[in-house]
Parts: C-alpha cells; structure tokens; sequence
C-alpha cells in the first residue's frame, strides 16, 4: 500500500523503514531542511542500531522516498501517519502545535478519501479534535477518517520493536478504517488490538506512565533500603518473580529521562486535571522522579565534602544506553548541577558526546571511559552502557586519583569493587569499600 508519514524524526523515520521492509511504499516528509538532506544521502540524522542499513536498502528498492513538503504527503499516501512532536509546555500540558499545523495541512489539500492516522503520543480527546480541525479547514467535500496506532517502540531497539511488536493497537471508529490499518499490519505477526480512538490515545499515555511507575516504585524503594539496610536489587528480583508484577523496569537509578516518559506522565496529569479526576498518583511519580537525581548529587557532595574544583569523571550522557538522544537525560541535570558546584568534569559516552558537545563545550571529552577517569577525584556512572559493565575494574581504580564510584544504575560489579578496595556507592544499598 502507499502510505505516507509526517515528521521523520525517531519515530517516523522508524516507520518509514520498516513499513518499507514489509512491502509497502512509503514517503517521509520532514520540514527540517538538513535532516532531510541527511536522509536523502542514506545517513540517519539519530543513532540507531539496524537504521542506516534499512535506510539505505530501501532507498535502493525504491519503497523509502523522502521529501520536504509536507503537502507531498496527502496527495501519495491513502494512509497518513502523523508522527510530529508533542513536546510538553512549560506547564506540563502536550504542546499541541505541530499536531495541529499538519491536520491543516492534511485539510488544504485533501482531494481524496484519506486515513489520518495519530502516530504521535497525543492525549486523549485528540482524536475528536483532530477530526473537527480537518473538517474546519477542508477546501473540497473529500471524505477522511481519524485513527489513533500508538507507537511503543523504544529507541536502542527501535527496529526490532516495530517489526516484532508485542502488539499493535488500533483506534478507529469506522469499519472502513479499521479494514485499512489491518491491511497496513498485515504481514505483522502479533496480536491486534482494536479499540475506540480515545481508548488506543489513553492506552499509550497510561502504559508510559505505569512503566514510569514502576521504575519511581523502585526508587522508592531503594530509598527505604538505603534507610534500613536492605538491598533494593534484592527485593526487586524477589518481586519480579511474581508474574503478576515482572521484572521489568523494576530498576532503581537516578531516575528515568528521554523524550516520552516525562513529557507523557505530565501530560496525562495535566488531561486528567482537565477532565476533573485527581491526578495527584500521577502527579507524584514526575516529582519522586526529579527528586531522585536531586538525592543522587547530594550523596556526592556528602561523599566528597566540597565539590569546588574537584575533577569528577561521568560515564553515560545519553538517557540509556544505545541511543546518541540527550532529552531530558538525568546525566545532563547532574552535568548542570556539578558544573554550578565548581567541579571540573571529564565526561565519556560511546556515541552521545557530539551531541552532547553542542549544548557543553566547556567539558572534557575522553577519547575512552578508562581516560575519563584519568586523574578524577571520584567516577559517577549515569548511563548502563554494556561497555561499561565489562571494564576491568582494576584499569578504573589505576586510572582514577581517588577510587570512589557513584553507581548511579547500579551495574558495576560490586565484588569485584570490594576485592580491589574501591569505594563503590550504589542506589538503594549501602556503601562498600573503604571510607
Ligand atoms: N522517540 C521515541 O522513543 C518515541 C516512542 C513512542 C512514541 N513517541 C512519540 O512520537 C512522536 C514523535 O516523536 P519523535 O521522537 O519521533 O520526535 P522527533 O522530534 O524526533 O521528530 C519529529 C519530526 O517531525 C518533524 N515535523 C514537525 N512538524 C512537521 C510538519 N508539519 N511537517 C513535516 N515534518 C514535521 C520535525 O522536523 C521532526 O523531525 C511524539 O509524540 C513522541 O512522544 C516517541
């Protein structure tokens, strides 16, 4: 089938590549003129494990076309994804914008029956309101629908995610639209949900934001571990075994980042405040979230007395591992605060540094994770990259001035830290090595 997506950003792009590898011919459109260059040349403006392969392998079959009129859009696909940003606005509300500009679009030149799909994370009730702009600014008597097909892919795995879902959801309200996104999805091989817009708009919001309370119940936890003396990856693994509750996202940290969980917690308290249902469970999990990192940097601090002009070597700048995406990264809060403190920071991630580099040009960027520590008064590990996991201790311990690392993800290995006597302070479990 033609289908067309608007915004090849994260998700767009990701769609653009793997409906193209299930048969379908597809064009991307973006406004943004070097990111579109980029994409035109075979080159992924992001980092994304599988992505420069499909995108180059799909450009060759001809499937993956690319252009800068968002216009190009409704005229070749019978099915349009929007996949714009929904950004939040600086009252936690979904900033809409974007959303909006492309239904105006979609309307001014709509000739023909079209299937406007919300790809994008978008509250409920955006569905009804997309339908009412359309209508408003539609020229002709072309007939449409509105579909919500929430995207859960997770950036790192976004490929594998897309193509091997655990499950696709569909929210439409006509027959019509239904038949059409089944044919869109039907060489997946997963289970097909099919439910009305709103519910498939709450779906997405309400699976962010549990998962986002998972990882704040962890935190929780390991406060009280920290408190009490037990030790949260313990307790977390004794939970997890209970089916009923699972393992994942149980991982207590400095707290979770990147472009969705924030901006989508914040925007399902804000919806519901809107809609009068107290939000205030929700509304707790953002503030446990920020006050997570906020603990973190005063272990440091009560760790290391004065931070002034000390020399603190950071692991990790992404939000997690294999993703070069630096929104709302706990590593770039931590990065602000220790700055503001006076400390001097040599700071290393596998593939986030160039990004990083554009918004902190002042720091040091180690060529390696062992360099970062040259001469470092103390380690903080922010992201789990694997590659760090697997580093020889003793190099870190030999690299660094004082041995003392804040395993802010907990996934150093901790025996082996106590063998050689290095100072290590977890999450949710007490200290080892000497003080
Ligand atoms: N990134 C993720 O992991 C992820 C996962 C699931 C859902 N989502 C949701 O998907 C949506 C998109 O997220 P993203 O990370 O891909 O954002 P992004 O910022 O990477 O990409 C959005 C793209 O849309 C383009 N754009 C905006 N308006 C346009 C228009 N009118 N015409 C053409 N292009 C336009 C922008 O230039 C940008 O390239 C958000 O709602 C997000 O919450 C993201």
């Amino acid at each position: 089938m033609k289908l067309s997506v608007i915004g090849s950003g994260h998700v767009g792009l990701v769609t653009g590549v793997c409906f193209a590898e299930k048969g379908h011919e597809m064009l991307c459109v973006d406004h943004d003129t070097e990111k579109l260059a980029r994409l035109k040349k075979g080159e992924s403006p992001f980092y994304e494990p599988g992505m420069n392969e499909l995108l180059q392998k799909h450009l060759a079959t001809g499937r993956l076309k690319f252009s800068g009129r968002t216009e190009d859009a409704v005229e070749f696909g019978q099915a349009i994804f929007i996949c714009v940003g929904t950004p939040s606005t600086p009252r936690g509300k979904a900033d809409m914008t974007y959303i909006e500009k492309a239904a105006q679009t979609i309307a001014e030149n709509l000739k023909e029956y079209r299937l406007v799909i919300e790809k994008s994370t978008v509250p409920i009730q955006t569905g009804e309101r997309l339908k009412r702009t359309i209508a408003r600014y539609v020229k002709g008597d072309a007939q449409f629908d509105v579909a919500s097909n929430p995207e859960f892919l997770r950036e790192g795995t976004a490929i594998e995610d897309t193509l091997k879902p655990d499950r696709v959801v569909i929210g439409v309200d006509s027959a019509k639209a239904e038949a059409l996104l089944r044919e869109i999805y039907a060489g997946f091989n997963c289970p097909i949900v099919v439910t009305s817009v709103g519910s498939a708009e709450l779906i997405k919001h309400a699976s962010n934001s549990f998962l986002a309370l998972k990882i704040t119940f962890a935190n929780w936890l390991a406060r009280l571990c920290e408190a009490s003396g037990a030790d949260v990856e313990q307790v977390v693994h004794g939970m997890g075994l209970d089916h009923r509750i699972g393992r994942h996202f149980l991982n207590a940290g400095i707290g979770y980042g990147g472009s969705c969980f924030p901006k989508d917690v914040d925007a399902l308290a804000h919806i519901a405040e809107e809609l009068r249902v107290d939000a205030s469970l929700i509304r707790l999990i953002s503030d446990t979230n920020k006050s997570q990192l906020q603990r973190f940097y005063e272990k440091m601090e009560s760790e290391l007395w004065v931070l002034n002009d000390k020399t603190i070597a950071i692991w990790g700048l992404a939000f997690k591992p294999n993703t070069d995406d630096l929104r709302e990264a706990p590593a770039l809060r931590l990065i602000d605060m220790l700055k503001k403190a006076g400390a001097k920071l040599r700071v290393h991630d596998p593939v986030a540094m160039p990004n990083t580099r554009k918004v902190h040009p002042d720091l040091y960027y180690a060529r390696d994770a062992i360099d970062a520590c040259a001469g470092a008064d103390a380690l903080a590990v922010c992201t789990e990259w694997p590659q760090y996991r697997e580093l020889d201790l003793a190099k870190v311990k030999a690299s660094l001035r004082v041995p003392i690392v804040f395993d802010g993800r907990n996934c150093l290995d901790r025996k082996r830290a106590a063998e050689l006597n290095i100072r290590l302070l977890g999450i949710g479990k007490g200290p080892i090595g000497a003080q």
